[in-house]
């Protein structure tokens, strides 16, 4: 690699912090002058629970919203073109920095909050959201041309999408290549840059009330709280458009959760299977598609899952194979 400028350098260790499923951090750059191409990588995409790369897109998106934030710390602005090239679909976005001024307070609260960010897999507190907070995550998802969809704790809906989440969590179960699938991300040894190690993959839930995914490797079981708010995001089509701006408006809302102390985990194992994912829609009446289903609250602060470094992230020519 050749040597990057220092604000480059910070730019993309930031991005990286970005969520991505089962932590497979699916983005490649590539530098060329003032402009930044970033690549999904197929290699690392689940090819059997996500053939479409839905989830590798919106890994994407959130690792390109961080990008946009972390630029402005660096009092830059980034113009991002979304899938810039008709004949190369993993061409996830062409960006262009120009200098501008400082950040003002929102900006910097933000990209700070990249770096706190960390997806938890633990009970949270038994403690409903506040309607502000929650009414401004939700103004984040629509900046970026997508909907949240807010399940309260009372909401007679809660237990339909439950009862879908068990339902695909025990399909998934009973698939073997899609187990083989997460046990090559799961469980990861310390010597890994990618992957969920085993202590970060949070318990089983044991009266399945939290809407949680079922690890294999999972560490034992515990009560999850009954009054997490739920949420879907949701986006107008279901194209990779949608999907990596179903990304950004993920990272944007988990950003501003975050400067409020509120926590995220995930449950897509139900968006992975087309027909729980046609119900889920149904039993929402969702005018657009669920792209992520999400449980927020309070918790303590969890751990940091790795990630790859600079050097493996802006690698030319041919993308790594999955690890495993
Ligand atoms: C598209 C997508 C789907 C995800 N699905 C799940 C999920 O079903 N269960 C879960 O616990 N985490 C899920 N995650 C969170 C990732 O596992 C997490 O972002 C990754 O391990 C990196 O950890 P971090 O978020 O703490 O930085 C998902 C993230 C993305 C972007």
């Amino acid at each position: 690699m050749d040597v990057i400028d220092a604000r480059i350098e910070r730019i993309i260790t930031a991005s990286a912090h970005a969520p991505s499923v089962h932590n497979t951090q699916p983005w490649r750059v590539e530098l060329e002058g003032n402009r930044m191409l970033v690549h999904a990588d197929p290699s690392r995409q689940l090819r059997h629970s996500d053939p479409a790369g839905r989830e590798m897109y919106i890994s994407c998106g959130a690792f390109l919203f961080n990008v946009r934030t972390s630029a402005r710390r660096e009092s830059l602005t980034a113009q991002a073109t979304i899938l810039p090239s008709p004949h190369d679909k993993l061409h996830v976005a062409s960006i262009r920095f120009d200098p501008a001024l400082g950040p003002d307070m929102d900006e910097l609260e933000l990209s700070v909050a990249i770096d706190r960010r960390a997806t938890s897999r633990t009970p949270f507190d038994d403690q409903p959201l506040d309607s502000d907070v929650l009414l401004e995550i939700q103004m984040a998802a629509r900046d970026e041309g997508a909907d949240l969809h807010l399940i309260h704790p009372s909401d007679p809906t809660r237990s339909n999408v439950l009862t879908l989440v068990r339902r695909a969590e025990a399909l998934a179960g009973e698939d073997a290549v899609a187990r083989g699938e997460e046990a090559a991300w799961t469980a990861t040894t310390a010597a890994r840059h990618d992957g969920i190690p085993q202590d970060l993959l949070g318990p089983s839930a044991t009266d399945e009330q939290a809407p949680v995914r079922h690890f294999l490797a999972s560490g034992g079981d515990a009560e999850f709280e009954h009054r997490s708010t739920m949420a879907v995001l949701s986006t107008p089509d279901d194209t990779p458009r949608d999907w990596i701006a179903a990304g950004e408006a993920l990272e944007h809302l988990l950003l501003v959760a975050t400067t409020y102390f509120v926590h995220a985990s995930f449950a897509t194992t139900v968006l992975e299977n087309p027909t729980t994912r046609h119900d889920l829609r149904r039993a929402l009446s969702l005018d657009g598609w669920p792209q992520m289903l999400m449980r927020m609250g309070y918790s303590a602060t969890h751990p940091h899952t790795p990630r790859r470094t600079i050097e493996e992230i802006v690698a030319p020519g041919e993308p790594e194979t999955a690890a495993e």
